[in-house]
Parts: structure tokens; C-alpha cells; sequence
């Protein structure tokens, strides 16, 4: 954690936000709660590159949602939808699997466009930026073990590219908003989500593929798959957990810090599978498999735990939600119809 200044609280009540990358898993949920604080506007600008007008329909009546169509490359369009905004929430970026696919467009969407959302928030004067990190800043592979703080360094050696370039992109975000900070005042909080999961949970990001394709095996009458032998460690976050760290960014007096977002306890992929099988009360049991050529899967040497305690000490925030509860959440949204969600995707 880098040292905080007191001075940039804003509340939410009655307060204009946008949330950037807003048509999605994280963005939506966020919403909701800045909603249901009493936010003034909840502005959702996304190109829906990705996210899709169905992650967000469940806002649509509500008189204080405006949706922008937008894209953070162009800096005019984050000019607009920026004016007299209090707080901005930064989401809009290009995951390893997409990084993967198309390293240029993740390279620029994930600098570039970080970059025009804190010229355009410098422009309007939004009184605090809350940055979408990740845990990537620590890298994957043999290197990454034990205990996750925010000074851990990145390690790159036996990753996937994708994952390296990914990590380091928003390493580089981070910077910037660092930068913002000392050369022109820019208060903001940098979040290093871990794994998110929960309700609306897309295709998107490689460690949660492991619950969407158990699921979605189960549900087919197949035997779910674990990669390996399952040992390696995740850490996730639930979505709702989430939301309140994002909303409590923006309420916390904190800037000028980076702080980690991760759920109660890490978990290996063999239990999580495990988990998601005793939960659907399947009887199929997981068959362990060689990774699929060309795949990107992320795999850690060392069992990690990605602390959480510097969030606490900065915003106020701990994880509520085990992954047992935020599990069970996921299945119940997914066999409900999630159907149309992922669809759209
Ligand atoms: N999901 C995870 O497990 C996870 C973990 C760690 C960090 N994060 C970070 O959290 C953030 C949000 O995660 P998510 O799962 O909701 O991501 P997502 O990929 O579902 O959402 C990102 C949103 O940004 C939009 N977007 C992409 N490029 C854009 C552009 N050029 N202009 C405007 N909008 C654009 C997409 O359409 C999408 O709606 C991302 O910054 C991601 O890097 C996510």
C-alpha cells in the first residue's frame, strides 16, 4: 500500500457516477449497489465490445440509469459522458483469454484507454477514479506463493504470454493513475480484484472458466474436467463483495493507494470443482486431463493466498460472502435462465 492521503471522500447519495466497462459482470453489480445507496446517476458507458445490453436490462426502468455508447479509445466520447461526474469506476479492459486473441487491441484498450479515462476525469475534475486492477500484477507461474501483499513483485517466468502482457498492462494503468496523482492532483484508489465470480458471470475470465464448464458439463450429463492434477491454487472474489469494495473506494477518505480485493480463502482447482459438483448434487466425478493445445490456462506453482488486510486498513473493506454462498448464488442465477446473458455474449 502507498501512502494515503486524507481528503477524498465521496459519498454516494445523491452523487453523479459513471461506470466504465459498466455492461457486464462487474459494472452491473456495482450499479446496483451505488443504486441502491441512493446515487443521484449511474451512468453506464461501454462499447459492448463484450458486455451486452441484456447484462443491464434489469436496470432499464430505473429513471437515474443512463446508458452511453461509448468507447474509451475516443477521448470525446469520455469527455461526454464524463461532465459533472463526482466518481468514475474504470472497468472497461481486455482479459488474458481476449489479450490472447488480439494483443494489440488488449495493449490499447488497457493502457491507451486508461489513459483517456484519467485525461477525461482531469478534464471534468471528478473528484476520484477507482481503477480496476488485478492480481495479475503478480504474476502467474512457479513464482507466485505464499502470501500476496501489495509490495509482492511480478513474476513472469513460466506464464502464458497473454498473461504477462495482461498483468503488465495494468501495471501500467496503475502508474498512470499514480502519475495523475503527483503531477495533477487526481484522486483515485486502485482495486486488485482477484478472480470475480457471482450472478451474470461470463466466459471471459480463465480462472472462473473452471465453475461455468464444470457447470455446464454437469448440466450436459458429462463428467466435469480438472487440468492436471488440480493442486494449483485460486482466489476469488465474489461479485457482490465486490461492488461493496468498489462503493467503498469512493466513500473512504483514501487515495493515492493500491489495495488488494480477494474473497475469505484461496481454494485449488480440484475443490472447487469438487464444490461445484456437491452443490448441483451431481454424482459424475471430475476426470483430470492434459491441458487442451492453445488454451490459456493459468496455473501457479505455489499454494497463494492473496491478503486482503491493507483493503481493510484503507477502505474499510473485508469479503462477506464464502465461496460455498457465492457459489451456490452463481448456480441458482445460471440455472434460472442465465441462458440469455451468455448468449448475448
Ligand atoms: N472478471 C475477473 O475475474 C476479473 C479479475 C481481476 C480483474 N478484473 C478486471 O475487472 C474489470 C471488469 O471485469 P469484468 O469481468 O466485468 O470484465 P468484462 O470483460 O466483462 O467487462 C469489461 C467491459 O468493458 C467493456 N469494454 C471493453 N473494451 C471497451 C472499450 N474499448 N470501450 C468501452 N468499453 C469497453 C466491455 O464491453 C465489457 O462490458 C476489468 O478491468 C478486468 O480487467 C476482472
Amino acid at each position: 500500500m502507498t501512502g494515503a492521503r486524507v481528503s477524498a471522500a465521496v459519498p454516494i447519495a445523491g452523487r453523479r457516477f459513471v461506470v466504465i466497462g459498466g455492461a457486464s459482470l462487474v459494472g452491473s453489480t456495482t450499479a446496483d449497489l451505488l443504486l441502491a445507496r441512493g446515487a443521484g446517476e449511474v451512468v453506464l458507458f461501454d462499447n459492448f465490445s463484450f458486455g451486452s445490453r441484456e447484462a443491464i436490462r434489469h436496470l432499464a426502468d430505473d429513471p437515474r440509469v443512463r446508458v452511453f455508447q461509448g468507447d474509451v479509445m475516443r477521448l470525446p466520447d469520455l469527455l461526454a459522458a464524463l461532465e459533472a461526474a463526482d466518481g468514475v469506476l474504470h472497468l472497461a479492459a481486455m482479459m488474458t483469454i481476449s489479450m490472447d486473441r488480439d494483443p494489440w487491441s488488449g495493449l490499447d484498450v488497457n493502457i491507451r484507454g486508461a489513459q483517456n479515462v484519467i485525461e477525461a476525469c482531469l478534464v471534468r475534475g471528478v473528484r476520484k477514479l477507482v481503477f480496476a486492477s488485478s492480481n495479475a500484477v503478480y504474476g502467474y507461474g512457479p513464482g507466485v506463493a505464499g502470501d500476496l501483499v501489495e509490495d509482492t513483485p511480478f513474476h513472469s517466468a513460466g506464464a502464458p504470454p497473454a498473461a504477462v502482457l495482461y498483468g503488465a498492462s495494468k501495471i501500467i494503468g496503475e502508474q498512470l493513475c499514480r502519475q495523475a496523482h503527483r503531477k495533477h492532483g487526481l484522486d483515485y484508489v486502485v482495486l486488485r480484484y482477484s478472480t470475480v465470480y457471482g450472478e451474470r458471470q461470463h466466459y471471459r475470465a480463465a480462472n472462473a472458466l473452471y465453475i461455468v464448464e464444470t457447470h455446464d458439463r454437469i448440466k450436459a450429463g458429462l463428467r466435469p474436467r480438472v487440468i492436471g492434477d488440480g493442486a494449483e491454487t485460486k482466489h476469488f472474489v465474489y461479485v457482490g463483495d465486490l461492488a461493496r469494495a468498489n462503493a467503498m473506494a469512493f466513500e473512504a477518505a483514501a487515495t493515492d493507494v493500491a489495495v488488494n480485493v480477494s474473497g475469505p480463502e484461496p481454494i485449488t482447482t480440484l475443490a472447487l470443482v469438487e464444490l461445484v459438483c456437491e452443490l448441483t448434487g451431481t454424482t459424475l466425478r471430475p476426470e483430470h486431463v492434459e491441458p487442451e493445445a492453445g488454451k490459456v490456462r493459468l496455473t501457479s506453482g505455489g499454494a497463494f493466498r492473496i491478503d486482503h488486510a491493507a483493503a481493510e486498513r484503507a477502505i474499510g473493506w473485508r469479503p462477506e460472502v464464502s465461496m460455498r454462498e457465492g457459489l451456490r448464488r452463481l448456480l441458482a442465477w445460471r440455472d434460472q435462465g442465465a441462458a440469455t446473458v451468455q448468449a448475448a455474449e
